[in-house]
């Protein structure tokens, strides 16, 4: 038997990956914090971390992955999950697209002929999305999305009360876009509990181990890979990457396919999460964003991610 004391301790490498492109990466001084939400201005531009959880359970991590922030448009994804979950494929389909719009993500524009929002990803799509969530009322509802992120973690989560007030009082273009859907009758009457539930989806604190459990679930045909329990039906997880694929990161998101290649979704507090299916889930987090609000340092991390682990899904043989 070897002698313990013989033995060279190796780094796997996935660590040495995320370590390389974490150094590499920190003193990227580009982007600036989003501060269209007063509360989410404040934060540390400086703070870094990228997590990748495998579909086996393993957790690799780097930077500070433990610190909370708002998952923000992040949260866009697994509510879309539990509205199909409610619902199912033809009805949602009914009341929000699945076509990219190659416009910002808050842009105030719904399709011409159906007059459905394009997509769940973007901001009038989401909150088309969110009014569609089962529940008797306000705090139901509320607590049935807070229940599904739980199981996609793994943990309780709290919304940050500052983050949602702040947004709440000053979300004035997401209200715009709720009443236009409201005349369409793409929305119901409600639509302040609508954008509350929205506000406080959006406002749900993460941290960067959190986003990449969150991205291998999906990976995992939404199974949570270290507590096994299944977040959402499976039978939805092609629709739900189907979205991220094309929709996730804006419009920026034609680009990312090309050259990334795996479905992904950004969020104006500086997360991304990409999901290589079959193998790993992806988190990273740094705020500071470029023009189309995704994070500058999240974007550089996940091409170079992708190029050395060859996780296009179009350019890796044997998949
Ligand atoms: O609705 C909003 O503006 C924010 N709560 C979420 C926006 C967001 O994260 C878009 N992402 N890039």
């Amino acid at each position: 038997m070897a002698n313990p004391e013989d033995l060279e301790i190796v780094s796997s490498p996935l660590a040495i990956v995320i370590d390389e492109l974490h150094s590499k990466y920190k003193s990227l001084q580009a982007g600036v914090v989003a501060n269209y939400i007063p509360e989410l201005a404040k934060v540390n531009p400086d703070l870094f971390s990228i997590c990748i959880v495998t579909v086996d359970g393993q957790v690799y991590e780097v930077g500070e992955y433990k610190q909370l922030f708002t998952i923000q448009s992040i949260s866009k994804v697994f509510a879309y999950g539990l509205a199909l979950e409610d619902h199912g494929r033809d009805y949602v389909l009914t009341k929000v697209g699945v076509e990219p719009t190659g416009e910002a993500f808050n842009a105030i524009i719904l399709d011409e002929q159906s007059k459905r929002p394009y997509n769940p990803m973007v901001n009038a799509g989401a909150i088309a999305t969110t009014s569609l969530i089962k529940g008797s009322g306000a705090t139901e509802r509320l607590n049935r999305m807070l229940d599904m992120f739980r199981r996609y973690v793994g943990h309780d989560v709290f919304v940050d009360i500052s983050v949602f007030t702040s947004e709440r009082s000053t979300g004035h273009r997401n209200r715009a876009m709720a009443h236009l859907m409201l005349n369409f009758g793409m929305i119901d009457k409600n639509i302040e509990e609508a954008l509350d539930l929205y506000f406080q989806q959006c406002a749900v604190m993460v941290n960067c181990r959190d986003l990449a459990v969150m991205a291998a679930t999906l990976a995992n045909k939404g199974t949570n890979p270290i507590t096994k329990e299944q977040a959402v039906d499976s039978h939805y997880i092609k629709d739900i990457l189907s979205v991220m694929y094309t929709c996730g990161m804006y419009n920026f998101a034609g680009e990312w396919a090309y050259k990334i290649g795996v479905p992904a979704k950004s969020g104006v507090c500086g997360g991304i999460i990409a999901v290589v299916p079959h193998q790993m889930g992806i988190g990273v987090f740094s705020p500071p964003l470029d023009a189309r609000g995704n994070s500058v340092r999240g974007v550089k991390v996940c091409e170079e991610l992708s190029q050395r682990l060859c996780l296009h899904l179009f350019e890796c043989s044997g998949r």
